[in-house]
């Protein structure tokens, strides 16, 4: 399965909503509060459409990264439930990451739910820690939230082209 990865706006407020909604129940952000997410300034959030199939919002994430802040947020992701564990989490991460470290950041961090050691395994697979829990901080669930933290590897200039 391939996607491709662009930035999100307002305009995909409805597909990014359908999939925030059967995914995150109880938890699930209002459609006002993703659509201020997806106008603001500080923000950048993506989505993967299949590729050939553009009309089709199959994950999104977002992150929020204001102008010289030497911290950045991941805010949320989510994959369409018939497409999980094919990879795009993966790629929705790192394309999170890649933005972030192009806009100065030089640390990551996220909160995901203690009884969600799926989402869990995948940051740290990319090497996000572990750094605090934050007793009940998922109502009203009363779900601890574990906050993970990654620090980015400074941008190595690439090598010179052509140059001997
Ligand atoms: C978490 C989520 C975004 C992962 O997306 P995904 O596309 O399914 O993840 P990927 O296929 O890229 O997985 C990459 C790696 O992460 C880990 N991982 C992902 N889902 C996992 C699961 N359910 N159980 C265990 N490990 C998992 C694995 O190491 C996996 O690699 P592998 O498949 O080669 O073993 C997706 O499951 C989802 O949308 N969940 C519901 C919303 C959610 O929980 N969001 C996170 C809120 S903090």
């Amino acid at each position: 399965m391939t996607w491709q990865i662009r930035r999100a706006s307002v305009a995909d407020l409805a597909h990014i909503l359908a999939i925030e909604t059967s995914t995150f129940g109880s938890d699930a952000w209002s459609a006002d509060l993703l659509r201020s997410e997806l106008a603001s300034a500080n923000t950048y959030y993506i989505v993967a459409t299949p590729v050939g199939a553009p009309e089709i919002v199959e994950g999104y994430a977002g992150l929020m990264v204001p102008p010289r802040a030497e911290e950045a947020d991941i805010q949320t992701i989510a994959v369409a439930a018939e497409v999980r564990r094919m990879g795009l989490g993966r790629i929705l991460v790192r394309a999170l990451l890649s933005e972030a470290r192009k806009r100065g950041a030089k640390q990551v961090f996220l909160e995901v739910r203690a009884d969600n050691p799926g989402a869990q395994a995948l940051y740290a697979e990319l090497g996000f820690e572990e750094i605090a829990v934050r007793p009940g901080y998922y109502q009203p669930d009363n779900v601890d939230a574990v906050v993970m933290k990654l620090v980015l590897a400074p941008r190595v200039p690439g090598p010179a082209v052509g140059v001997q």
